[in-house]
């Protein structure tokens, strides 16, 4: 069953209430002064990841009541309940079940009594075909030529994750360029098709639903290129295929449905990646790289699901999550990669995380009276060093950060590498340890500074330090390793959900700007006067209809 606590009135939550107010009167200074052992206490390694959670807020009793917290919230059974295919979409009705488009096993997955492992296999068999014969050159193009280059179309959870994972696994590249359409903006496509020859192109239309209004104005918008190129409608089915749940909506755009790769309600758009929707990957890293990926992924649901609490990665990454977020009032969270492939990774958790836990109703249909989910940023390191960690060290506000970085760069280049991480050691260290006044005013003698001059700038040179970083140490970017990542974050998310009792797998908070869009877009056409609005809605029309 999928439990419906308020974990505000656990034993566990009043006990870290409690506990909050003598830890936070101790720096991450001190907690590492009073125990050496710190590092082997909170550091975990799997699959070629170090975990060092060490440099958090946190003592042993913390830990402790967190892991309490996460019992007394029943996430043992809210775990069995997803995996074991349980409507735990509820408002949607429907199972969440992306883990089993990576399930490695020979367990069957039950959705309304039928195994759908069998079509999970179905569809990765097909990608898998079709893979090869594009990458091989054998699938031609209308006139004859092999492809060369592959737009995918599609928006949210059907374009963040392809393209992060294939900016992140550019080292695996196949010589086929791709390229992603997602924005309505006609600049966004017609930059795109500027680049690429209808001969030698293919597009992919990824869409779960298949209506969504972006996604369906860029396709169009291809589809009417490739045929003015010279092309006629039975030339689409060598260039345009479709990926998405609905066999209707693909085949009244024209898409044969043999062209269509398929999944199923049970596969959240934010979680679609590694199923249909994923072919861009498998088409951009070669099919094998990205059976990698779904095996790495199928590790994390393995440990997720089975480790104990103390030991389980996504778990401890919620809860100190919520260490902040509700103890700490931290309102954001930065995701910052020391790996310039990494680029587009914040990004995708950025749907990822607030796409799913930015809501204010609970699981027994009542706002809130605690804060849920974080705003998710971040940029790669270095480059965020020199935007905003100026706030992070020295703001106002308290910013857990993630710093991930691999161990060997795909790109040896000189001692780029050796650079790079001895930044991403400093910073945490940094953030931790801050600057003393002592230290300042050390400097400043050293460097020959007048007691006037020490007084007049000391203060801006102190650094409080007692921020707290995860640091995620990792091998290598390989696609086994991303796989692995990428699943344990996802089920960071789904814990912090079950413990802030919302739920994770809908989307409402999207469709009012939808709706609304929608009855403006009418309202457009002519010159009349908008009225129907406030005023500064209509003012801004209006304004709009005079300048066009
Ligand atoms: O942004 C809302 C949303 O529904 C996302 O959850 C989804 O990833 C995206 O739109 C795209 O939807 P579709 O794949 O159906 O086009």
């Amino acid at each position: 069953m999928f439990p419906k606590i308020d974990f505000t009135t656990t034993r566990a939550y009043k006990y870290l209430v409690d506990h909050f107010l003598t830890l936070n009167e101790k720096s991450l200074k001190d907690l590492f002064a009073e125990d050496p052992t710190r590092f082997d206490k909170f550091s975990i390694t799997f699959n070629d990841i170090l975990l060092d959670y060490s440099k958090n807020r946190i003592n042993d009793q913390t830990f402790a009541l967190l892991i309490q917290l996460a019992k007394e919230c029943k996430l043992d059974e809210a775990i069995e309940a997803m995996f074991s295919g349980e409507k735990i979409n509820v408002t949607e009705g429907r199972q969440v079940l992306h883990t089993a488009l990576r399930n490695q096993s020979n367990e069957p997955v039950i959705v309304d009594g039928e195994d759908i492992m069998p079509k999970v296999r179905a569809v990765l068999a097909h990608m898998k075909e079709f893979v090869q014969e594009v990458i091989s050159g054998q699938w031609k193009g209308f006139t004859g030529k092999a492809i060369t280059d592959v737009v995918n179309i599609g928006i949210g959870g059907s374009d963040l994750g392809p393209v992060m994972v294939t900016e992140s696994l550019k080292p695996y590249k196949s010589h086929l360029n791709l390229h992603f359409v997602s924005n309505v903006d006609g600049t966004h496509i017609a930059e795109t098709l500027k680049k690429v020859n209808p001969e030698t192109t293919l597009f992919l239309i990824a869409s779960k639903t298949f209506t969504t209004q972006e996604t369906m104005a860029n396709a169009e918008s291809a589809k009417r290129w490739f045929l003015e190129s010279g092309a006629n409608e039975s030339d689409v089915a060598k260039h345009f295929v479709a990926l998405s749940t609905n066999s209707k909506g693909v085949s009244a755009f024209g898409i044969d449905t043999k062209n269509m790769f398929e999944f199923w309600d049970w596969v959240g758009g934010r979680y679609s990646l590694w199923s249909a929707i994923g072919l861009s990957i498998a088409l951009g890293i070669g099919y094998d790289n990205f059976e990698e990926l779904l095996a790495g992924a199928y590790d994390a649901d393995t440990h997720f699901r089975t480790a104990e609490f103390e030991e389980n990665i996504p778990v401890i990454l919620a809860l100190l999550g919520i260490w902040y977020n509700n103890f700490f009032d931290a309102e954001s969270h930065a995701i910052l990669p020391y790996d310039q492939y990494m680029h587009r990774f914040a990004a995708y958790f950025q749907q990822g995380d607030m796409e799913s836990n930015g809501k204010y109703i609970d699981r027994n249909g009542n706002r809130v009276e605690y804060q849920t989910g974080p705003i998710i940023w971040g940029e790669p390191g270095t480059n965020g060093q020199h935007a905003f960690y100026q706030l992070i060290h020295q703001g106002t506000k308290l910013i857990p950060c993630d710093f991930i970085a691999p161990a060997n760069s795909h790109n040896k280049i000189g001692n780029h590498h050796q650079l790079l991480l001895s930044n991403f050691f400093a910073q945490t260290e940094a953030l931790m340890n801050g600057k003393t006044e002592e230290e300042v005013v050390a400097e400043f003698q050293k460097a020959g500074k007048s007691q006037q001059e020490i007084e007049k700038l000391k203060n801006y040179k102190i650094f409080e330090g007692n921020r707290p970083t995860n640091s995620i140490l990792l091998k290598q970017i390989t696609p086994r390793t991303l796989g692995t990542l990428i699943a344990l974050y996802e089920h960071k998310i789904f814990v912090q959900g079950v413990i802030w009792n919302i739920y994770s797998f809908d989307q409402w908070g999207v469709e009012l700007g939808k709706q609304l869009a929608s009855k403006i877009l009418p309202e457009l056409d002519g010159n009349q006067d908008v009225k129907s609005h406030d005023s500064s809605t209509n003012g801004l029309i209006n304004q709009y209809k005079a300048w066009r």
